[in-house]
């Protein structure tokens, strides 16, 4: 093996990923007076946060009475009673404060005549418990995230934060008594190594969507603290729970916001009819995304797609007028006349639910702070790590997320791990010595994959994994089609025994890049096809042909995944907190889920 030189970094906290919840908790530390290095494999406002459109959701009561206890509701009953309901209350009862410290930041809201930020309905959110629909998402135009990230970029540089740019973390970094002391990473600008050294890590690296053949995520979104947390020895959680947006543009994959919808548009089918109605005939087209996506498949599947395959559907906004789609809409506009040739105020939309969003990630309490289950100790604390934003499963989210309610998460838990490295962290507390030896591990895997010189490119095997993911763990699945997904996934996660990395420079080599990505994709595809096999019920997002009801009896648990480095799982479950955080809300009592 190469012996690398490796510059070694001191500080008190270190955040992996610059995306809307890495940069929230980098701020926010540094606001603490924590010293804090903020690391990303891309530009921090190329992150993927940038693509969320609709809005961030909260009871602001700016287009009619709110209250917090309704999102609540909306939240729990949208994750079919996944979530933990204690982690929710905070989310929700954070919710506006965290949209006017945003609007303070600077973020340009959208505005109503009265000059109030601007909210619009989105799926499943309702006012008094289900009864009416909802306009609890708040907006800037159909560029939310982009405005966002914005905003929390200039707030980290405010804040004087140190930002490490284009550097790609290979590993985390455990002492012999299993406490994270930092990660090692390659800056991929000066082909240098570095370990960066904290009392905390705090992994904001989002979810695993490119997992998948066809998704909305940016190229970027390949899990890699999932994957680094896994080879770490460490379960994943719910990672079953894979979200399918209704409106991917068909062919592109690109997201189509559920704002459309939310500001009045529908789906048809081959035979002009606005079918929602017939599977959520109370909230139609703005049913949960789980509910529409299903619907939509069905719609495919029994012949009633449109075009050349009949193998998609058509969302229509012509209706809408011009002035309307300019004003809240023009995102949208663009890419829809870009990735689908299409002018949608002539014209509808060719769409199909796509891969979005994972449920699933890496186990945390509401601080960020990860969590395990050891013995009888279902919360057992894994010292000096924490994860927020996609990468964490806190679990607000449940068994299916609705829409808007992913800025928000990003922002409440950014914010609330920030908070608790303070308490627990000393500004410029002293790092103990620890062996260097503490790198060997990450770095002979890392030397190994660097000449790897075996016969399947790494851009091939990528493929096969997406469209195995695609086929096998797709929004219908039954048992027999999950156990040949997991033969397959098998084989691919085999396969890469036998990758080859063409280039064995460390600048700007993407190669190996991606060969490192598509390890942790590969290690996370593995962990959601076993888990949706395990899980015979069907909730949110996982919808088992064979299996067709919930089944709160056996199921109302959290999935524990190991996944070994020969790809071999293990399983355990964590009890779903039923309870809330304090009485100013009651919990939700187990319900039938309808639209
Ligand atoms: O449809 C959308 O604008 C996506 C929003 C979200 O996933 O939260």
């Amino acid at each position: 093996m190469e012996s690398y030189k490796i510059q070694q970094h001191l500080y008190d906290v270190i955040v992996v990923g610059a995306g809307g919840s890495g940069l929230r908790a980098t701020f926010g530390l540094a606001e603490k007076g924590l010293r804090a290095a903020c690391i990303s494999k891309v530009f921090p406002t190329r992150s993927h946060t940038v693509a969320a459109q609709g809005g961030i959701s909260a009871a602001l009561g700016n287009m009619h009475p709110d209250d917090w206890r309704f999102h609540f509701y909306d939240t729990v009953k949208g994750g079919d009673w996944l979530g933990d309901q204690d982690a929710i209350e905070y989310m929700c009862k954070d919710a506006p404060r965290a949209i006017y410290e945003l609007e303070h930041q600077g973020l340009p809201f959208s505005r109503t005549e009265e000059g109030k930020i601007y909210q619009r309905p989105f799926g499943g959110m309702s006012t008094n418990y289900g009864k009416e629909q909802a306009q609890r998402t708040c907006a800037a135009a159909d560029r939310t995230g982009h405005a966002m990230l914005h905003a929390l970029y200039q707030q980290a540089l405010a804040h004087g934060a140190s930002i490490f740019v284009e550097y790609f973390v290979i590993d985390l970094i455990f002492d012999e008594a299993g406490v994270c002391q930092g990660v090692l990473a390659l800056d991929m600008n000066e082909g240098t190594m570095h370990f960066f050294r904290g009392h905390a890590v705090i992994l904001a690296t989002g979810g695993y969507g490119r997992a998948y053949f066809s998704c909305t995520s940016a190229h970027t979104c390949t899990g890699d603290g999932g994957g680094m947390v896994l080879r770490a020895g460490l379960a994943l959680q719910d990672m079953e729970f894979v979200q399918f947006h209704p409106t991917g543009i068909y062919g592109a994959g690109c997201l189509i916001t559920e704002g459309v919808r939310g500001e009045g548009g529908f789906l048809t089918n081959s035979a002009g009819e606005r079918f929602m109605e017939r599977y959520a005939p109370h909230a139609k087209d703005l049913a949960s995304r789980d509910v529409v996506s299903r619907a939509m498949t069905v719609e495919i599947n029994e012949g009633r797609g449109v075009g050349e395959h009949k193998d998609h559907l058509l969302l229509n906004l012509m209706h809408l007028g011009p002035e309307v789609i300019h004003l809240r809409l023009p995102g949208i506009a663009e890419s829809a006349r870009i990735f689908a040739g299409v002018d949608v105020t002539k014209e509808p939309i060719p769409v199909l639910p796509t891969v979005h969003y994972v449920m699933g990630g890496i186990p945390t309490d509401i601080h960020g702070q990860v969590v395990q289950k050891r013995g009888d100790d279902v919360d057992a604390r894994v010292p000096g790590l924490f994860a927020v934003g996609e990468a964490a499963c806190v679990s607000v989210h449940g068994g299916n997320r609705l829409g808007s309610n992913s800025l928000l998460d990003l922002v409440v838990f950014g914010r609330a791990v920030a908070e608790r490295c303070a308490e627990l962290i000393k500004p410029d507390t002293p790092h103990r010595d620890v062996p260097a030896t503490l790198l060997d591990k990450a770095l002979a895997r890392f030397d190994a994959l660097r000449n790897a010189n075996g016969g399947t490119p790494t851009a091939q095997l990528r493929v096969k994994m997406q469209r195995t993911m695609q086929k096998y763990a797709a929004v219908f699945r039954t048992g027999e089609t999950l156990a040949e997904g997991k033969q397959k996934i098998s084989e691919v996660f085999e396969q890469f025994k036998d990758i080859h990395v063409s280039d064995r420079s460390l600048i700007w080599n993407s190669d190996l890049i991606e060969t490192l990505e598509l390890a942790n994709l590969l290690e996370q595809a593995v962990a959601t096809m076993h888990s949706a096999e395990q899980r015979t019920e069907t909730r949110g997002a996982h919808a088992r042909e064979d299996f067709t009801e919930r089944d709160d009896v056996n199921w109302l648990k959290h999935t524990l995944v190991w996944v070994d480095q020969e790809g071999k799982t293990r399983f355990d479950y964590r009890p779903v907190h039923l309870h809330t955080l304090t009485d100013e809300v009651e919990p939700v009592p187990l319900g039938k889920r309808v639209y």
